[in-house]
């Protein structure tokens, strides 16, 4: 087993490191900045499907959903359709409205999660088009669906997911991507520009690994807190989720994500000089609202932990620690806002104590309903 981790403490710290490979990888031959073009050979015959789709709806569980919310904003931001995100077990019992011209996108990273395979069987037998994204070759859920686009994260042995989220969301960038510039919903220079940004993503997630050390202190000084709030707008929404998850989940820590405006319908109750909120503040998106936003914390002795693009000053004054990222377009943001997530997360778990590869009462893949 200590060979399998390749030297690292935990699967979950290997996995995460990983990340600029698995990156690259989930791209690899898809990817093509000099020509413009984005390749996803595995749903070529369903392009036409996607072209004239009315909506898109999104399935999946735990993070395989919040990569789903990420792509709701990137389907809906560049290629200027409706999408719907569904927990795959609120779906299938609900008497969903399914029509014939819907394309189905459903995420997972094992392939064999119950609750999204029963409702990817739903909504093929009301005539929709099923697409996956998913991680082990050959596994049930892609084998029920019409077509889709493996990720190539390689295997994921940490129950709380890491390395598939990221992968997750390139290949939803990518298809998002593709489908812009077939439907002509996209113009020639921003696609190039993206395309460049995102060839460059597994770099820049490289530095903010190598800010291990600062992320680490920071998880030294919050170890104890008993709640953690986790506050983003638009694009970092989903990642706020996606932090809250991963602190939970693996040292028992209770933590909610939270739009960063919503806050103020409620978890503002909570913050007194005991809560640290960690904010996903980066200079791409809504920035003076965010900072608003963490006028608001402060004003009630909240603690800020914020996540800031590099050479921020503002927020740097206001927060009581930050973390600073590289720059990108907003619309790949997630990609690296979630990065230091992921560390914080971990090293808390470890100081805690707490078994991170095996969290009590979570299992890597929910084969039962
Ligand atoms: C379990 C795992 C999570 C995962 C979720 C969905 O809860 O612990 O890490 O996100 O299932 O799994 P899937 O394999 O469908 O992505």
């Amino acid at each position: 087993e200590a060979l399998e981790k390749g030297g690292y403490e935990h699967f979950m710290l290997k996995e995460i490191y990983e990340q600029p490979r698995s990156i690259r990888d989930s791209m690899r031959g898809r990817l093509r900045p000099n020509s413009d073009q984005v390749e996803l050979g595995g749903i070529r015959d369903y392009i036409k499907k996607f072209v004239n789709a009315k909506r898109i709806i999104i399935l999946g569980c735990g993070t395989s959903w919040h990569a789903g919310l990420v792509g709701e904003y990137l389907f809906e931001d560049i290629a200027r359709i409706p999408v719907e995100v569904e927990y795959a077990s609120e779906f299938r019992y609900r008497n969903p409205v399914i029509y014939e011209d819907d394309v189905v996108i459903a995420i997972s990273q094992s392939g064999e999660t119950a609750d999204t395979l029963a409702a990817i069987e739903l909504a093929k037998s009301k005539g929709a088009t099923i697409i996956g994204i998913c991680n082990v070759i050959g596994s049930s859920i892609p084998r029920a669906t019409h077509a889709g686009s493996y990720t190539h994260a390689g295997p994921e042995i940490g129950v709380a997911s890491t390395k598939a989220f990221t992968a997750q969301v390139t290949v939803l960038t990518l298809m998002a991507l593709h489908v812009a510039h077939q439907k002509g919903s996209i113009t020639n220079q921003r696609l190039h520009r993206l395309l460049i940004e995102l060839d460059s993503i597994p770099d820049k997630v490289q530095k903010v690994l190598d800010q291990n050390e600062k992320i680490k202190y920071i998880a030294e000084i919050y170890k104890d807190v008993h709640n953690a709030l986790y506050l983003g707008r638009g694009y970092n929404f989903p990642v706020a989720l996606e932090g809250a998850l991963k602190l939970k989940e693996i040292s028992y820590i209770h933590a909610e994500g939270y739009p960063a405006a919503e806050m103020k319908h409620g978890p503002i109750a909570l913050i007194d000089e005991e809560m640290p909120c960690f904010v996903i503040a980066p200079r791409a998106g809504a920035y003076d609202k965010i900072v608003s936003n963490i006028q608001e914390v402060k004003a009630r002795k909240g603690k800020i932990i914020a996540i800031v693009t590099e050479g921020e000053k503002l927020i740097k004054e206001m927060a009581d620690h930050t973390i600073e990222i590289p720059d990108t377009e907003e619309c790949l943001m997630p990609l690296i806002s979630v990065i230091p997530l992921q560390l914080l997360s971990y090293h808390i778990a470890v100081m805690r104590g707490c078994n991170v590869d095996q969290p009590r009462n979570l299992a890597k893949s929910v084969t039962v309903e």
